[in-house]
């Protein structure tokens, strides 16, 4: 095989994201990922569940380099690009296409980082709220500003840290419906990750894996892993 076709090959093969034996302590001794391991090998909405403390945001903190692991290694195909909980924590300029201009990346020319800021807007159902001042946006509609602010920055791994925790049932609806959309487009599909407490959400995971003390199982099917722990809330009562 010649050296080109190893390298296309090597692209090929290579997962969306992978930990290899990463564990990370807080300087206060507090050992937050122990030895976590795992692949994912094809883009889709992939869940983390696990009890307060587990380490699931510091897991997403090293994966997306805000943190560096103690010992490990990370591998991501993509730039990775966090949603948290409380848009208004990752929302700063007055309207819509002033913030998402601030995720396009600046070398290109105007017209292209303003085509570039529509075709986010429509990717996420804003397709008209370009003028729209942020302050007037519902919850739902914030938390899809900021996945299109990833879209807009090139990103093909969002991290999503309880992006419906804040939400009503229905803006709950429009986000993880758009996610879903997202990871499935014929081009481009995104890779998500997505940590919830809603054990109703797990149903739209291609796959769900649960934390335990710093450690990540084995992604298993939503429906599975929703009966275990809808079975192991209910032996607790
Ligand atoms: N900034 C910090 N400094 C020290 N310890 C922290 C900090 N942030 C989180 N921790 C600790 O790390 C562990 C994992 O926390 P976290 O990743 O926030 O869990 P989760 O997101 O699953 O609730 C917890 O024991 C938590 O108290
Ligand atoms: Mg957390």
């Amino acid at each position: 095989m010649n050296h080109t076709n190893q390298v296309a090959e090597k692209y090929i093969e290579s997962p969306y994201l992978m930990l290899n034996q990463v564990s990370f302590s807080w300087p206060c001794g507090k050992k937050a990922l122990r030895n976590c391991n795992f692949s994912i090998n094809s883009p889709g909405l992939w869940m983390l569940v696990g009890a307060n403390g587990s380490g699931k945001s510091t897991l997403f903190k090293v994966i997306s380099g805000l943190l560096k692991q103690d010992s490990g290694k990370v591998f991501c195909k993509s730039k990775p690009a966090l949603v948290f909980q409380n848009p208004d924590h990752h929302l700063l300029l007055p309207t819509c296409s002033s913030d998402l201009l601030l995720s396009v990346p600046n070398h290109l020319n105007t017209e292209t980082r303003m085509q570039r800021v529509q075709e986010s807007l429509e990717q996420v159902g804003l397709a008209e709220m370009r003028s729209r001042p942020i302050h007037t946006l519902s919850g739902g509609q914030k938390q899809r500003l900021a996945i299109a602010s990833a879209i807009a920055s090139n990103s093909e791994l969002l991290l999503l840290d309880e992006p419906t925790a804040l939400l009503d049932p229905s803006s709950q609806n429009s986000v993880i419906t758009t996610v879903k959309q997202l990871c499935s487009r014929p081009n481009n599909p995104l890779t998500a990750i997505w940590i919830t407490h809603r054990l109703e959400e797990l149903e739209h995971a291609n796959g769900v894996a649960k934390m335990d003390d710093g450690m990540v199982h084995n992604f298993e099917s939503g429906k599975k892993l929703r009966q275990l722990l809808h079975g192991l809330a209910v032996r607790r009562v």
